[in-house]
């Protein structure tokens, strides 16, 4: 299963089921939300029994030399090399080693947050969790511009930087890379084949360019972890979105988590047209059997954990 071949399909059929308006459950509601401290715990217990967000959060050097070789977590057969490149960027320890924090924010890259105003109020978490390099300058106002942690899909490269192999995609994607500010750019660079070459190329340009970011790689363990503890708690996801995978990470280290930018349906509420991104014009792709996510799924079960004070799940503009 390569990351190319989860392609973005649109499922013209599956939307009709959208058609009307989201049921009531389905609807966070923001007012008198508190924080129940107590779960929180008891999550963060929990979850400590599958994956230590310290320590499954990235390898480090001292666990591999150049030249060894690595399976990729969901396809066993296929084998990478860590190269001297890549050896070079991994982390001499985690880079969330001892890190608390009281509050959190979690941003997905839903459509639900433009025009949602909710950039200050992310901004102001005491740290600023990210998918999939989304772009912030233009969409400040909605989103914020704070970034502690950014994730990015091997994929990016190819569908946004067209594999950095002009100048002018190199200068933008470094760019990008630049506003990282010394925050982390975690890469899940040994998940599937097929992303290789891009990682190679986005680490060269790292070292050479000498960029102001931290690199981290997940742990092999973390999916099948994280996973774990869903399906022990009954939900059954199959892949974890990026988003549900900082969710969980993030309860090892943050006493509050606040979600943005969740929202895997193509209307709100109201029944307005949502975008699957905030920035560009990617289709909703996760109704197709192609898709390897369970966000509709996940989304339930963060509005459950909404309701019950273990975290706070914002879909509505921030006042
Ligand atoms: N998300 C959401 N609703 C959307 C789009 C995204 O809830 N309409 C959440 C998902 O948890 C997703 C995260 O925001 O993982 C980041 O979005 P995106 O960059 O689109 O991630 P994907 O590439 O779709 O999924 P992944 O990286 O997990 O493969």
């Amino acid at each position: 299963e390569s990351e190319q071949s989860t392609s973005r399909l649109m499922v013209n059929s599956s939307e009709k089921v959208f058609r009307k308006n989201l049921p009531a459950y389905l609807q966070a509601t923001q007012e008198g939300w508190k924080v129940n401290a107590t779960l929180v715990g008891l999550i963060r217990k929990d979850i400590l029994r599958f994956l230590d967000a310290e320590r499954d959060v990235s390898v480090i050097k001292s666990s591999f030399k150049p030249g060894d070789t690595i399976h990729y977590v969901l396809d066993r057969r296929k084998t990478l090399n860590v190269s001297h490149t890549l050896h070079s960027l991994l982390p001499d320890v985690s880079p969330l080693k001892n890190k608390r924090f009281k509050t959190c924010a979690v941003v997905g890259n839903s459509g639900v947050l433009l025009k949602s105003g909710c950039g200050k109020e992310i901004d102001s978490h005491d740290f600023v969790i990210r998918c999939n390099l989304a772009p912030l300058a233009e969409f400040a106002d909605d989103v914020g511009l704070r970034s502690d942690f950014t994730t990015m899909n091997p994929s990016v490269i190819q569908r946004v930087y067209s594999g950095l192999l002009n100048e002018t995609v190199r200068e933008n994607f470094v760019q990008r890379l630049r506003l990282l500010n010394d925050s982390v750019l975690w890469i899940p660079a040994f998940m599937v084949k097929g992303g290789e070459k891009h990682v190679e190329v986005v680490n060269e340009l790292i070292l050479k360019r000498k960029l102001p970011v931290h690199m981290a790689y997940p742990s092999l363990r973390l999916v099948h972890a994280v996973r774990g503890y869903w399906l022990t708690n009954k939900v059954n996801i199959k892949r974890p979105s990026t988003g549900l995978l900082m969710y969980t990470m993030a309860t090892r280290f943050c006493d509050e988590i606040h979600l943005y930018g969740f929202w895997p349906f193509p209307k709100d509420s109201s029944g307005n047209p949502v975008k699957y991104h905030y920035y560009d014009m990617l289709k909703y792709r996760y109704f197709s059997n192609a898709s390897p996510h369970r966000m509709p799924l996940e989304f339930k079960t963060l509005k459950m954990l909404h309701s019950k004070g273990a975290l706070k799940l914002m879909t509505s503009k921030c006042t």
